[in-house]
């Protein structure tokens, strides 16, 4: 029966559902993220970037808890300065500034991260190293969303 409640509440306030559709198709959060427009390929390129992140992150967390810190060192570098000149220059000038500052902090937490795990071989700094690393994760991922325009370059 519970699961019936929000279904019903949608129902008795048909007025608001217009207003509040798009919050509908995205969930009850409020849309307060900074949209960056770009084109279809440039939010491509970044998503997949951010899917590199996210298994780099996996691999990191799974090697320092087998305590295999070359692992950690390999992944962390990947995933450093050297990954994000792939980024084309163009697509670099689009980018808000704090968008960038967060991406270079990133990737230069991920350099420290492995030059660390070289010289220390301690899992448990790589991971408080990780943790650190991630909130710029969380902090970029609450500022700035990405719209694409299929008709090519904004
Ligand atoms: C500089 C900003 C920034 C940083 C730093 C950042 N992200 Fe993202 N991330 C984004 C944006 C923007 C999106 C796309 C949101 C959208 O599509 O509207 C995204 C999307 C993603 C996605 C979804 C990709 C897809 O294919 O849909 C994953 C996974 C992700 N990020 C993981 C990470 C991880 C893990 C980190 C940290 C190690 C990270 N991101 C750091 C900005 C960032």
């Amino acid at each position: 029966m519970k699961r019936l409640l929000p279904l019903l509440l949608l129902a008795a306030a048909p007025l608001n559902a217009a207003e509040h559709s798009h919050e509908a198709a995205h969930g009850p959060a409020l849309e307060h993220r900074k949209p960056i427009n770009l084109s279809a390929e440039e939010k491509a390129h970044i998503h997949q970037e951010m899917r590199l992140f996210l298994s780099g992150a996996q691999k990191i967390v799974t090697a320092a808890a087998a305590n295999d810190m070359k692992v950690v060192a390999t992944a962390a570098r990947e995933l450093g300065m050297a990954a994000a000149h792939a980024v084309p220059a163009d697509l670099r000038a689009r980018l808000p500034l704090e968008f960038k500052k967060l991406g270079q902090a990133t990737h230069q937490g991920f350099d420290d991260l492995a030059r660390d795990a070289d010289s220390l071989a301690d899992a448990n700094h790589a991971l408080r190293q990780l943790g650190q690393v991630m909130s710029n994760c969380v902090s970029c991922h609450a500022m700035f969303r990405l719209e694409a325009h299929a008709g090519g370059k904004h």
